[in-house]
């Protein structure tokens, strides 16, 4: 057997939520077993979780909470959301670093409940439950896996079927439209941008590949990103949810890969990519992973995909097949590179998509472990290239630390602004009535499909159990659930087969999914960006869509203004309730009085955000540290 067989690594903790899709037990015997459940959390406790499973109301804490030394003044405020922490790639495990980022955030609730509990370590961004470990193998942490039963899934082999490889939905009406939006490119000496793929002077099977996935011209992220990649540069690039910076970063890469004569060899003990990828999420990542080897069909290019929550045996083998472009969660790659099975000499392309959110409190720690990994050529001997919908100036700030001083910034439309194809609509609710209108919503969306987004894993739990028994087909993705039954629920939703997805944050970025026409916002997020991505799971490559969110003043309030602002910078209908509800609210124009500022542009312009709040925190107690809890 291999010897990294022998790791043993945990699964994503328990595998609650199967029982309403299996018929087995009822979900009030499986949440209320939970009581307070192994993170001492809670619901935001609407009544009907009270009454029905004995949840109580908010307000514990995540007690050993999070915080990170170098950014404490991030926590400490506002909520405590431990039931939240929905997260991504679980490399946190309770070594010395992680550790010290412990307690910052715990001025919040009651505290104290489940954290401690791990010695340090804490429920991991991949929502697995990491021990105290240290693998000298691993850098210090370990993909917070070495404890627990062994991870042994194997996720299906791929086909390699064409018509799977290129299968693709259709670009929608509002495609062509893309071309009106204002780009803006900042910094010195932008290339030129380039109008047809045949501009982009593609190599020959890059191209048809291209020419297979159906895309006949480039999007603006596209027209403008390719030639700035191809020349070199470092980039920080802003697009609405959709419109196609997946292939933004990775047709130019590919691209010199090909040009210059890369071809993956399964004769390496250690194999050296050319490229790296970073997401937040497996199935982000994944989905990245997808899009890589549907472009680099046929050719010697391989790209590897590796995230938490599958056998390390097995990722380890498709690594040692060769591998280029290496795709991965932050904890997995950490933990391959840490056992000696990637160099990283080779390395020219860095590429952090969903950027905002991997350089936020949650993932900060990984990424600059990553770049201060041996091996890893600094930062003017490697393309660095950044991408989101979103980008508080905060976090600008901060990446420039990982850019070479003259990086190009480019902005499609408003930084930060949804995507105008998703028609959104808020509805006034209570917290006793949210359920009643989620079932009248989804009377009227019928089989067409619909997230559902909540904001805790239980909350999640509940309201799936509660649709199916509503006679409604519901299944379900967050982080406690398996990594088996993430994959199942997506491959179910996206067949059509449960038309109905609940999901807490885990869901919220980047992924792309055919036919999604409607979003609910059951429980609003805490902070606005948040929102921007969860729309814009609808709504996708000039597609329409439609999001509906559940606006309750009480639990609301700090959201109203930002609310409002990415209302009307949509072209969207604010209803006249909500316009007063901003009104009344307290914070100062433009900010989400929870901390996180919405529309930003490039931070480096004077009179931005960054000028304004000179001396300032970089990032107040807020979303941010939220946010982290729904993914971590
Ligand atoms: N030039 C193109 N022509 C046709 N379809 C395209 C083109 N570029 C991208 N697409 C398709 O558009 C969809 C959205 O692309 P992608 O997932 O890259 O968006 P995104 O900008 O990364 O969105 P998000 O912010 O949600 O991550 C995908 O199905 C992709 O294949
Ligand atoms: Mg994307």
């Amino acid at each position: 057997m291999d010897d990294w067989d022998e790791d043993t690594t945990t699964t994503s903790s328990t595998a609650q939520g199967s029982s309403w899709n299996t018929g087995k037990g009822g979900f009030g015997g499986d949440h209320s077993s939970r009581g307070t459940d192994e993170n001492g959390n809670e619901d935001k406790g609407s009544s009907w979780n009270s009454a029905e499973s004995g949840f109580r109301g908010r307000g514990r804490g995540r007690g050993g909470g999070r915080g990170s030394a170098g950014r404490g003044f991030r926590n400490g405020g506002g909520r405590d959301e431990g039931g939240a922490d929905d997260n991504e790639d679980g490399f946190v495990g309770g070594t010395g670093g992680r550790g010290a980022r412990g307690g910052f955030r715990s001025g919040g609730g009651g505290g104290g409940s489940g954290r401690e509990g791990f010695g340090g370590g804490y429920r991991g961004k991949d929502e697995e439950v990491f021990s105290k470990v240290s693998d000298p193998n691993m850098g210090g942490e370990a993909d917070g896996e070495n404890a627990g039963p062994k991870v042994t899934y194997v996720p299906p082999a791929l086909s390699e079927e064409e018509s799977s490889i290129f299968a693709h939905y259709e670009s929608g009406i509002n495609f062509d439209k893309y071309d009106d939006i204002l780009v803006d490119v900042s910094g010195s000496n932008p290339p030129k941008a380039i109008m047809t793929f045949e501009e982009a002077a593609l190599c020959e099977s890059l191209n048809r590949n291209v020419s297979k996935s159906g895309y006949k011209k480039p999007t603006p992220v596209q027209k403008h990103g390719i030639p700035i990649i191809s020349a070199g540069r470092d980039l920080m690039a802003c697009a609405q949810t959709g419109s196609g910076k997946t292939a933004a970063f990775l047709l130019p890469i590919l691209q010199k890969l090909m040009a210059d004569g890369v071809a993956a060899s399964r004769f390496s003990e250690v194999q050296e990519p050319e490229a790296i990828i970073v997401a937040p999420t497996r199935e982000l990542i994944n989905q990245i992973y997808m899009e890589a080897r549907k472009f680099a069909h046929g050719t010697c290019v391989r790209p590897v995909v590796v995230y938490g929550g599958i056998s390390t045996g097995y990722t380890i083998r498709e690594i040692l097949k060769g591998c280029n472009v290496l795709c991965g969660t932050p904890g997995r790659l950490l933990d391959v590179i840490g056992r000696g099975k990637i160099g990283l000499s080779k390395l020219r392309y860095l590429v952090l998509d969903e950027a905002d959110r991997m350089l936020d409190m949650g993932f900060e720690p990984d990424m600059r472990k990553l770049v201060s990994s041996p091996g890893m050529p600094r930062k003017e001997d490697r393309q660095t290239l950044m991408f989101s919908a979103t980008y508080p100036e905060d976090i600008q700030r901060l990446a420039a630390d990982f850019l070479k001083m003259d990086y190009l910034f480019l902005a499609v439309g408003v930084v930060g602004g949804a995507c105008s194809d998703v028609e959104q609509v808020v509805v006034q609710v209570t917290k006793f009535s949210k359920r009643d209108q989620l079932l009248d919503v989804l009377k009227t969306t019928g089989t067409e499909r619909t997230m559902v987004f909540v904001e805790t894993k239980r909350q999640a739990d509940f309201i799936a159990t509660f649709l199916c028994q509503e006679k409604v087909p519901t299944t379900s993705i967050h982080g406690d659930r398996e990594q088996r039954e993430r994959e199942q629920a997506l491959g179910d939703f996206r067949s059509g087969k449960c038309p109905v997805l609940v999901a807490t944050s885990v869901a919220a970025r980047g992924l792309d999914i055919k036919d999604v026409q409607h979003v609910v916002n059951f429980d609003l997020p805490n902070n606005i960006d948040e929102y921007v991505h969860r729309i814009g799971r609808t709504g996708r490559c000039g597609n329409t869509g439609k999001a509906v969110c559940f606006f309750d003043p009480e639990a609301n309030g700090d959201l109203a203004r930002s609310l409002v602002k990415v209302l009307s910078g949509a072209q969207q209908e604010v209803p006249k309730w909500l316009e007063e509800a901003a009104f009344s609210a307290h914070g100062t124009t433009g900010f989400n009085p929870s901390g996180r500022v919405f529309a930003s542009t490039d931070s480096r312009k004077a009179g931005s955000f960054q000028n304004d709040r000179a001396g300032q925190p970089a990032v107040a107690p807020s979303a941010a540290a939220d946010d982290d809890d729904e993914w971590e």
